[in-house]
């Protein structure tokens, strides 16, 4: 048996998705530790969730630090300390430094809710609505430096409906995400999913179109 991958989580608010990842440890459907949880935010629910369950916390701020690059050095520092080999970033509302990420490099994935390359950035469920799309979803990506535009490794699909808020959206995406994110972190855990040249191989196959999330939890080819 092979042990399990000590991983960091990022997140900057709410951390349902560290929810998301800690109950599918307990259920021992997830083969990761939790070297660390930090956040930018000292105020972060993410960080009240982690200490509740004895993970190891870090809040670090940015406000400390000159610029971006002597804080992100900073905080990665600190998460190579824990012991991490993977950064998830969940809910990580900063813009990474290019220099401070390169060392991560196939080491950090990111959830972002949209079907990617559609809506990098923020306001995504908004600029959905505006676009009259008739569908939405959410994505992992490896990070690099180009904001959300890492290759992809999986997404999840749901559909616009009739009357569909962004807060609507938001609310029954969350959900997939959560299910999106626990597959992905596992694939990562298990190598059944692994960072090569620059882009992404599932099953020893080099993925031409992101994985998509099952009924059952899997990650299945598109
Ligand atoms: C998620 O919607 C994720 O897609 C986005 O930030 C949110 C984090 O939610 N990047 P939570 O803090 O995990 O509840």
């Amino acid at each position: 048996m092979t042990s399990p991958t000590p991983i960091a989580v990022l997140a900057s608010g709410r951390g349902s998705n560290l929810a998301a990842l800690i109950a599918a440890r307990r259920a021992g459907r997830l083969a990761v530790d939790f070297a660390l949880v930090a956040s930018d935010k000292a105020a972060a629910p993410a960080l009240r969730r982690a200490e509740a369950e004895g993970i190891a916390t870090l809040a670090l701020d940015p406000q400390g630090y000159p610029d971006r690059r002597s804080y992100d050095l900073a905080l990665f520092e600190r998460v190579a300390a824990s012991g991490a080999g993977l950064i998830v970033l969940a809910g990580f509302m900063r813009v990474l430094d290019a220099a401070a990420l390169a060392p991560w490099a196939g080491r950090m994935i990111n959830l972002h809710p949209s079907l990617l390359p559609k809506y990098r950035g923020l306001h995504t469920h908004r600029r959905v609505l505006e676009a009259g799309d008739a569908e939405h979803g959410a994505s992992v990506h490896f990070v690099t430096p180009e904001l959300d535009g890492g290759p992809l490794i999986a997404q999840v699909r749901m559909p616009v409906q009739a009357g569909d808020s962004a807060e609507s959206l938001a609310a029954r995406l969350q959900p997939l995400e959560h299910r999106l994110l626990v597959a992905c972190v596992a694939a990562l855990a298990t190598g059944q999913v692994v960072w090569r040249d620059g882009g992404v191989e599932a099953g020893g196959q080099r993925l031409r179109a992101p994985l998509r999330l099952a009924v059952d939890g899997s990650l299945q080819p598109a």
